[in-house]
């Protein structure tokens, strides 16, 4: 982990291709993406829901299942290459020092085992901290994710808490190995709209205060507009458009880009001036991808002959 200066970044993708095999066919869900994550940043990856965002997470945390494969590009985590590596060598970094907080939060606590005892258990097992140290950070943590009477948490089962406080756990538990990396796969579409915006900002805090790079997964752009430093919009297993939150924000460039901005409202302005447009049309399914763009059918630009020919690059848009 010292191989390389402090400025390096915690993530590093690279042309990362990753398809899921069935019996019938070979599913592209991610084809070429890229993407980079710095010491402290928050990365935001929007897309509609079925464009490749948790495959690309799940290709982090190299857990694709029994049919799915990394199939091009690398994937450097603190300029080791993730892809490669020994699964010995994966289990102890997925243990310590990149953490992944699931789209069902809640299913990633053990009904049957006291909150202490799961939040102990991964410094202990993975720093061989004392009992007593291993405590000490849980109430910390607990403290930290501001729920009320941590003691009395810590000595609870995950029933006699209510949803928003257990996905304050699940957070916690996430940060008790004090991870360098923190990958949240739309932790909050189970949620009210009032927790949603509560845990949002409390992640946004935590980030800071631990120094964790984050890479926040939601099909919600607003959310992400809030809580991220860069953004890197996908669609179809392809990035489209990346750059910083206000850079994008200001000028965004992909007309895909532009379609997921008029289709949500934003912080502020007026409901009558800008009417939200929907995104006319459908999503297409990785084996049913058009000739050329594959938002050419659903794209206000689109011109036959031009769009529907030659394969479109889709990262012309991309910034630093
Ligand atoms: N285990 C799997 N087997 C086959 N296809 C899959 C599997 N997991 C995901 N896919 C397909 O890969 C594409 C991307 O899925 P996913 O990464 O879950 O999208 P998102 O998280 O953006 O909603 C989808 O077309 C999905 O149906
Ligand atoms: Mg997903």
């Amino acid at each position: 982990m010292d191989n390389q200066d402090d400025d390096g970044p915690i993530l590093e993708i690279d042309k990362l291709s990753i398809s899921f095999f069935t019996r019938l066919r070979e599913i592209p869900a991610v084809m070429d993406f890229s993407a980079v994550i710095r010491p402290g940043e928050a990365l935001g990856l929007v897309g509609e829901s079925g464009c490749g965002k948790s495959t690309v997470a799940l290709g982090v945390m190299q857990d694709l299942g029994v049919n799915g494969r990394i199939v091009g590009g690398s994937i450097k985590f603190k300029g080791e290459e993730l892809n490669t590596m020994s699964p010995e060598r994966l289990r102890d970094i997925r243990g310590s020092q990149i953490a992944m907080i699931y789209q069902e939060p809640m299913a990633s606590l053990n009904p049957a085992m006291k909150i202490a005892k799961q939040l102990m258990e991964v410094p202990m097992i993975h720093e061989g901290l004392s009992e007593k140290d291993a405590y000490a950070r849980a109430l910390e943590v607990v403290t930290d994710v501001k729920l009320p009477d941590p003691e009395r948490i810590l000595k609870s089962y995950p029933h006699q808490l209510s949803g928003g406080q257990q996905q304050r756990i699940v957070i916690a538990m996430a940060l008790m190995s004090k991870p360098a990396l923190l990958i949240l796969d739309e932790p909050t579409t189970a949620l009210d709209v009032t927790v949603e915006a509560a845990v949002v900002e409390l992640v946004k805090d935590l980030g800071k205060k631990y120094g964790t790079s984050m890479l926040f997964i939601s099909h919600n752009l607003g959310l992400i507009l809030d809580t991220c430093d860069r953004v890197c919009v996908m669609y179809s297993g392809e990035a489209v458009e990346r750059g910083s939150i206000e850079d994008v924000f200001d000028e965004m460039q992909h007309p895909y880009t532009q379609a997921l901005f008029r289709s949500i409202p934003l912080p502020g302005a007026d409901k009558n001036a800008r009417p939200l447009v929907a995104i006319p049309g459908n999503f297409p399914l990785p084996h049913e991808r058009p000739d050329g763009c594959n938002f050419g059918p659903r794209c206000n630009y689109f011109e036959a002959g031009r769009c529907d020919r030659q394969v479109i690059d889709m990262t012309t848009s991309s910034r630093r």
